[in-house]
């Protein structure tokens, strides 16, 4: 089941989901966090910190694991994303930084280290609460659209558009790198709850295809419809075509 909340701007969006992952957390102080990268949750990863810095919330004893990493950028890249899991929240908070997992960009064997990446998360077993951002093609992780649901972790290709979209972070459109070694779909539905962050404009379409549209690999995220517990926090503008085309009722205030 899929629960929409509104928020007028993105900050309070990054609250309401920083308060239920908290719940989670305090529910289960060693929950298995499943992480994501991007600009979505980062006011949310402020919220944690700020939770963390009032002694409201501890990460001791969480384990991470997030979706994704770039092929060749090694994690003192700045584009990282081990690099971006540092800088936006491991060292903000007092999470275990042995307990932080990441598929590595720069194994010598991308394929080797998708099956290390799917043998841990075996072992891990499911993650408590899954975060989620979307992009503008649907995509959830590097799952982009296709004509199959991933059920574990791959080397992906990177689309033209998700190219484009990403190349706001690189000195250059060629800089960017054009294949991320992904958690499958599979892995991410296992989720106990998921939570989905989406802000802007530009995300208002691709939102309301992903959650009112036919469940379809062509827009990957459209397969969180079939979730157990997914809640949705966006901003006023990514909602603003869910709410014109299925009204008010369509959201949770
Ligand atoms: C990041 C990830 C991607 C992003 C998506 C949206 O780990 O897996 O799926 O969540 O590309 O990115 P932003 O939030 O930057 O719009």
């Amino acid at each position: 089941m899929v629960k929409i909340y509104y928020s007028k701007t993105k900050e309070e969006a990054g609250l309401k989901a920083a308060k239920s992952v908290a719940a989670t957390i305090d529910a289960k102080p060693t929950a298995l966090l499943g992480l994501a990268t991007g600009s979505s949750p980062i006011p949310m990863y402020t919220e944690l910190a700020k939770m963390y810095n009032e002694g409201k919330l501890s990460f001791k004893d969480c384990v991470s694991v997030n979706l994704d990493e770039y092929v060749g950028l090694s994690p003192d890249h700045d584009q990282s994303y081990a690099y971006f899991m540092n800088d936006n929240l491991f060292s903000k908070i007092d999470i275990d930084i042995a307990k932080t997992n990441l598929p590595s960009g720069i194994a010598p064997d991308p394929v080797a280290e998708c099956e290390r990446y799917n043998a841990l998360l075996n072992t891990l077993g499911p993650q408590d609460v899954q975060i989620l951002g979307i992009g503008h093609n649907g995509h959830i992780g590097f799952n982009e659209p296709s004509d199959r649901f991933p059920q574990k972790t791959e080397l992906v290709y990177l689309t033209e558009s998700t190219v484009k979209a990403n190349a706001r972070f690189f000195a250059s459109e060629k800089d960017v790198p054009t294949s991320a070694l992904s958690m499958g779909i599979g892995q991410i539905l296992r989720a106990k709850k998921i939570i989905l962050l989406a802000n802007g404009e530009a995300k208002a379409e691709i939102l309301d295809k992903a959650l009112f549209g036919d469940v379809t690999p062509r827009v990957p995220a459209s397969i969180l419809q079939f979730a157990d517990c997914v809640e949705v926090y966006a901003d006023e503008e990514a909602l603003s075509v869910i709410i014109a085309k299925h009204g008010e009722n369509a959201v949770i205030r």
